[in-house]
């Protein structure tokens, strides 16, 4: 179980917010609402780690969080971002963490994510421009999603001040094979896996061996399906509706062996 991120203590579930705020080409402010709701109902029962990233509704998921904060104590609040694959070059990585923490209406972003590997650019000037960043207070870890190993190792040798602290990757009992090599591989070098599309956007909750496990154990599939992931990773699952919220936050302390 993760319950350290960054030096913060944070809940081992944290709380995704892709489709928030529209997608990747369009911000949509239909359903602000029931958003915010969602992410104030995660927070005030207990959940302290919130994923979100510039593409998300246009930055449109960005000011969700920002509303659904209003009023906390940040410092309790862990917030991860991330930076479009677009926005690599130095002074775009700049730009990106700005206008992330001008929409997430926050000093500091707790860790910032290169989105997606670009081979067409230098990861020296990404993560030169990453650790600028930390130099400045404006973020305060650093970290990649869906880079694998060959990407990782050059990440890593780039890095002259500040360590990456994680890799978030998609990971799932419909998508494992991660655990063969990758995810061995991070938590030898002391990355952390932080699971994103941990329900397979729903798909886990259908599979004939987690529904028999659920009916063995009288828990729900999506306890199984998550409480599975937590072993090696933070799984960050993305709910609107409370109920499923109430039922992900059941998936703490089931004591299922591996
Ligand atoms: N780094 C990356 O490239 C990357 C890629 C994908 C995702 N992510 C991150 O990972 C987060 C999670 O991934 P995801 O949103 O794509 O998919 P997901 O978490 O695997 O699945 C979300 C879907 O599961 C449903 N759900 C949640 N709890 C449920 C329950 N108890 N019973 C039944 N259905 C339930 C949600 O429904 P409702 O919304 O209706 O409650 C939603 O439709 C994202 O939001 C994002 O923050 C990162």
């Amino acid at each position: 179980m993760i319950t350290d991120l960054g030096g913060k203590k944070i809940y081992p579930i944290g709380f995704g917010t892709w489709r928030m705020g529209g997608d990747a080409l369009h911000s949509s402010h239909n359903n602000d609402k029931d958003e915010i709701s969602a992410i104030k109902f995660a927070l005030k029962s207990g959940i302290n780690v919130i994923d979100t990233a510039e593409i998300y509704g246009k930055g449109h998921a960005e000011e969700l969080v920002a509303e659904a904060i209003k009023g906390r104590d940040r410092e309790d609040l862990f917030i991860t971002s991330k930076v479009w694959p677009m926005n690599l070059k130095h002074d775009s990585v700049i730009r990106s963490a700005q206008g992330s923490l001008k929409r997430l209406n926050t000093k500091y972003i707790d860790l910032y994510l290169i989105h997606w590997p670009n081979p067409l650019v230098n990861i020296n000037e990404t993560i030169g421009a990453m650790e600028e960043l930390v130099d400045k207070g404006l973020v305060r870890n650093i970290g990649l999603s869906n880079f694998g190993v060959n990407d990782i190792k050059k990440a890593i040798a780039a890095t002259k001040r500040h360590n990456i602290i994680a890799n978030q990757i998609s990971y799932s009992l419909v998508k494992k094979d991660a655990e063969d090599y990758l995810i061995p591989f991070c938590i030898k070098n002391k990355i952390k896996i932080i699971a994103h599309t941990p329900l397979g956007k729903g798909s886990v909750m259908k599979m004939k061996e987690v529904i028999e496990m659920a009916d063995k154990y009288e828990k729900k599939p999506v306890q199984v399906a998550i409480n599975y992931l937590m072993k090696k990773s933070l799984p960050i699952p993305k709910a609107t509706d409370q109920n499923h919220i109430k039922e992900i936050l059941g998936s703490v302390g089931l004591g299922l062996s591996q």
